[in-house]
C-alpha cells in the first residue's frame, strides 16, 4: 500500500475547495432584524450593537430597499412604541411603527419578505412578554389571558401586510390561537415562524437595550426555556408544528448548535437559527479590539449554523454577510 493511502488535502486546494463545499450560505436565506421607532428621519445607533440603529419608518423602508438589492431574503420587524401600558396595547395599533413599516416595505421593496416579531414585551410598561396576573404579588405572566392579545397583534400585523408572523413570547398554545385568528380573518396564506425553542439566555442583553424591553422586575425564566434542556426543545417543536407553525426557530444559535441539529432531524418543516444580539456583539466588539477578523468570524459562524441544519439565518449582519457572500 502506498503511503498515505488517502490524501484528503487534495480537495482543499484553492482550485477545488469551493467545488466540494458541503454547505453554503446564500443571501436569500438571510433575515435582517430591524428596530422601528416613531417619527421621521430618525436613526439612533445602539451602543452595544455596533452598526445597528433604531430607524424611523421612512428609514426602515429605505433600508429595506437596500437589503432587497443585496438579495437578502427577509426582514424581521421589531417595534419601539411611543407609549407603554400594562396590556401592551401599542402592539396591535395599526398606526404603530411595525405596522407602518410593514405597509411601506410591501409597497417599496416587494421582493423582500416582511416578517414581524409578535410579542408584548416592548409594549408593556412592566416589560414582560405577556399580561401580569393581577392577583399575584410578584410578576406572574398570565399565559391564557395573553393569548388573545397576541392573536390581535398577529392580525394587525397581517392587515398591515406582514407575510410571516413570528411569535417570540413563549406562551403555551400561542401558535394555535394565532393560526385560528389569522384564518378567521382571511389570512390563511400568512405563515407562522415560531420561536419554538427560545432559551432564557444571557445573550439577549444588547437587544433589550435596543428595544427597551428588559423586564422591570423578575426575569423570563418562567416562560423561556432552561439552557440545560435539549429534549424539551423537541417537545416545544412538536407542539408548535402540531399547532400550525410553518417554520420553527432556535434561539440563540451558536451556543445551541446541538439543538439545531436535533430539531433538524426531528421535523420536516424549515428550521431557522437566530444569531442573537449578544452573539453579534461578541464578534463586533472582538473585531473592534483587534482580536479577530470580523468578516471571517461572521461568515464562519453563519456557515456553522447552516451546517448544523438551519435553513434560514436571522442575523443583524445580514447586509454585510450578503455583500461578502454574494
Ligand atoms: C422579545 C424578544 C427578545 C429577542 C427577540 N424577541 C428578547 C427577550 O426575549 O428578552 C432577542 C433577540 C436578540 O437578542 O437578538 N420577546
Amino acid at each position: 500500500m502506498p503511503f498515505p493511502a488517502e490524501r484528503p488535502r487534495r480537495l482543499r486546494s484553492a482550485a477545488l475547495r469551493h467545488l466540494v463545499a458541503e454547505t453554503r450560505v446564500l443571501p436569500a436565506s438571510l433575515i435582517q432584524p430591524l428596530f422601528v421607532v416613531p417619527g421621521r428621519d430618525v436613526e439612533q445607533p445602539i451602543a452595544s450593537m455596533p452598526g445597528v440603529a433604531r430607524l424611523s419608518v421612512d428609514r426602515a423602508v429605505a433600508r429595506g430597499r437596500q437589503l432587497a438589492d443585496l438579495g437578502v431574503g427577509a426582514v424581521l420587524l421589531f417595534g419601539v412604541p411611543e407609549r407603554k401600558d400594562a396590556r401592551g396595547t401599542g402592539a396591535w395599533d395599526p398606526h404603530g411603527p411595525v405596522q407602518q413599516a410593514a405597509l411601506g416595505l410591501r409597497e417599496s421593496a416587494p421582493s423582500l419578505t416582511v416578517m414581524t416579531d409578535c410579542c408584548l414585551c416592548a409594549y408593556t410598561d412592566h416589560g414582560h412578554c405577556g399580561v401580569l396576573d393581577g392577583r399575584a404579588r410578584e410578576a406572574v405572566v398570565d399565559n391564557d389571558a395573553t393569548l388573545a392579545l397576541l392573536a390581535k397583534t398577529a392580525v394587525a400585523q397581517a392587515q398591515a401586510g406582514a407575510q410571516v408572523i413570528a411569535p417570540s413570547d413563549m406562551m403555551d398554545g400561542r401558535v394555535g390561537v394565532i393560526r385560528q385568528a389569522l384564518d378567521a380573518q382571511g389570512f390563511a396564506d400568512v405563515a407562522i415562524m415560531s420561536y419554538a425553542v427560545k432559551y432564557a439566555s444571557a445573550f439577549y442583553g444588547p437587544f433589550r437595550e435596543a428595544q427597551d424591553s428588559a423586564p422591570q422586575s423578575g426575569d423570563r425564566k418562567s416562560y423561556q426555556m432552561d439552557p440545560a434542556n435539549r429534549r424539551e426543545a423537541l417537545r416545544e417543536v412538536r407542539l408548535d408544528v402540531a399547532e400550525g407553525a410553518d417554520i420553527v426557530m432556535i434561539k440563540p444559535a451558536l451556543p445551541y448548535l446541538d439543538v439545531v441539529a436535533a430539531v433538524r432531524a426531528a421535523v420536516d418543516v424549515p428550521v431557522a437559527a437566530y444569531q442573537v444580539s449578544g452573539e453579534y456583539a461578541m464578534i463586533k466588539h472582538a473585531a473592534q479590539a483587534g482580536a479577530l477578523n470580523e468578516r471571517a468570524a461572521l461568515c464562519e459562524a453563519l456557515l456553522a449554523m447552516r451546517r448544523a441544519g438551519a435553513d434560514l439565518l436571522i442575523t443583524y449582519a445580514a447586509a454585510d454577510a450578503a455583500r461578502w457572500l454574494g
